[in-house]
Parts: C-alpha cells; sequence; structure tokens
C-alpha cells in the first residue's frame, strides 16, 4: 500500500483543521473586543446623560468602586462610578436593585450630583407589565425624569418620598401602584446610602475597570443597619440581594402574587 498519498491527505486535512481553528479564534478575539467597546460605549451614553453637561473628565468606568448596602441598595454588592470635573467631584452614580417591583428586581442608575441633589434616574431592566409597570422606562413615558430629576432629601421632605396614595409627591401609575412604589422607595435609599457616606465614596481608591467580570468584593463600607439607622426599603428579611435577584419577590409585592397571570420573567433591557 502506498503510504504517501495517505499522508498527503492527513496533511491537507489537518491543515484545514488547524486553519479553521485559528480561523474561528480569530473572529472570536475580534468580535469580543467589538462588543466590549459597544457595551463601554453604550455605557457611556447612559451616564453622561445623568451629569452636567462638559462636567464628566475622568472615565467613570474605571474611577469605580463597590460598596455594599443591601438594605439600602438592595444588593449585596453596588457599583458606584465616580464623575469628576478635573479634581473636582461632580456625581455619583449607583446601581441599585428595586428587589420588590412588581413582577422581579428592577435594575436602575442613579445619579446623585455633589450637592446632593438628583442628576438623574433610569432603568436598566426591569420585568414589569407592559402598559402598567413598565411607564418607569424613559422610553415609554417622561415619568422617571419629571419625577426625580432635581429631588433630593430634602426636597421633598424624607416622609413625603412616597407615592401620592401613600401620602407623598409622587405619581403612581393608574392600576400599578406597586412599580412606582418601589422605585421611589429605591432612589430614596440610594439617596440615604450617599447621605450617610458622603465624601468618602469620592476618596476611597478605585476598584477599577468594569469589564463585565466579577471583581473581588472589596471590604464593604459599613451598612446604615450597622449605625442603626431605619432601611427605605420596606423589606420582610434581610434576604441577600443575590436571592432578590433570582427569586420571585417577597414582602411588599405578595398580596399580589395570587391575581397576577404568570408570565416569563424576562428581563427588558431599558436603555
Ligand atoms: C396581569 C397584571 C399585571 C400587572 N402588572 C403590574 C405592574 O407591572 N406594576 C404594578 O404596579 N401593578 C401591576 N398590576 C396591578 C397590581 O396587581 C396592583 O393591583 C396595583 O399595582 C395596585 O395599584 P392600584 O391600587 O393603583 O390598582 C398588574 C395586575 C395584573 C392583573
Amino acid at each position: 500500500m502506498k503510504k504517501a498519498p495517505i499522508l498527503i491527505a492527513a496533511f491537507i486535512l489537518g491543515s484545514f483543521a488547524v486553519g479553521g481553528v485559528g480561523l474561528v479564534a480569530v473572529t472570536h478575539e475580534l468580535t469580543d473586543t467589538k462588543i466590549a467597546e459597544n457595551q463601554r460605549a453604550a455605557m457611556m451614553a447612559k451616564l453622561e446623560a445623568i451629569v452636567p453637561e462638559g462636567r464628566m473628565s475622568n472615565d467613570p468606568l474605571q474611577d469605580r468602586i463597590e460598596v455594599s448596602d443591601p438594605k439600602l441598595l438592595g444588593a449585596p454588592v453596588t457599583e458606584v462610578y465616580r464623575v469628576r470635573d478635573k479634581d473636582e467631584p461632580v456625581a455619583l452614580i449607583l446601581k441599585p436593585v428595586v428587589p420588590d417591583g412588581y413582577a422581579g428586581p428592577i435594575n436602575l442608575l442613579v445619579s446623585v450630583l455633589h450637592d446632593g441633589t438628583l442628576g438623574g434616574v433610569r432603568v436598566i431592566s426591569h420585568h414589569e407589565t407592559p402598559g402598567l409597570g413598565d411607564k418607569i422606562e424613559e422610553r415609554k413615558d417622561d415619568w422617571i425624569i419629571e419625577q426625580f430629576n432635581g429631588r433630593s432629601l430634602g426636597e421633598p421632605p424624607l416622609e413625603l418620598w412616597q407615592v401620592k396614595r401613600d401620602g407623598g409627591v409622587f405619581d403612581q401609575f393608574t392600576g400599578a401602584t406597586i412599580t412606582p412604589r418601589s422605585v421611589v422607595n429605591a432612589v430614596k435609599g440610594t439617596l440615604l446610602f450617599v447621605q450617610q457616606h458622603g465624601d468618602a465614596l469620592y476618596t476611597r481608591p478605585a476598584t477599577g475597570q468594569a469589564d463585565g467580570n466579577p471583581a473581588p468584593v472589596p471590604a464593604p463600607i459599613p451598612a446604615a443597619a450597622a449605625s442603626g439607622e431605619k432601611s427605605a426599603h420596606a423589606q420582610p428579611e434581610e434576604a441577600s440581594g443575590l436571592q432578590a435577584i433570582q427569586e420571585p419577590i417577597q414582602g411588599q409585592g405578595q398580596e399580589k402574587a395570587a391575581t397576577k397571570e404568570p408570565r416569563a420573567n424576562v428581563a427588558v433591557e431599558a436603555v
């Protein structure tokens, strides 16, 4: 039997295999880089929309820390982006989780300016019902802009940080009070967190680039609970934020569970 043709065929096949694997690897690498660049650009656009124009001279995605206050911020670890104009602190942008949305957790971006007023609030993702709770999305309704822009812990006074139905100043939606109530609570909790920790949030060394990979959890800033402060969130128990993300909502929304239709628990990317 002639060995040469077999060897040539094997060589050709091997070359194709190696070439194919190489091509897939290179394409994967290029696509990954492009996806990361797009994600970064999208995130920067979201951050720029909720800070004063022209006042971001740093890279907040690098100038990032992680904090921990599950009671006020709804998750065990919360990212905070610092926005600075040269050395001047401009805003802290936090990513709190609203654990008690109607249909699941709601992920927010909350910009707190250095004077304590809100630069803006945006919904990153949610599970709320189209036509009811999804009016928290900026692209569906002006609610999130009209209710929060320029507000602070003194405007309105703390006891009025509730929806109108509960005696506060924030509009609820017709036939959908649970979603706005939980978002108002979460924004209030975020403002309380920033008020409690103040400039320490600007001076802590940065954790580094937000690359989507889980970062090592740093020593947390002591939670509000440690200081005996009452939580802004009406959570029934000390559920970890991860539980809050993965499991059905508990507590405030429990009474509705019996009445609502089952629906796919798919997060809607809102911005
Ligand atoms: C199918 C279905 C979906 C609902 N989706 C929401 C929702 O996304 N957000 C919300 O607050 N309420 C939603 N509700 C209404 C709540 O069950 C509850 O009745 C309401 O939030 C209470 O506010 P109201 O007293 O103003 O009606 C939904 C109800 C049904 C039947």
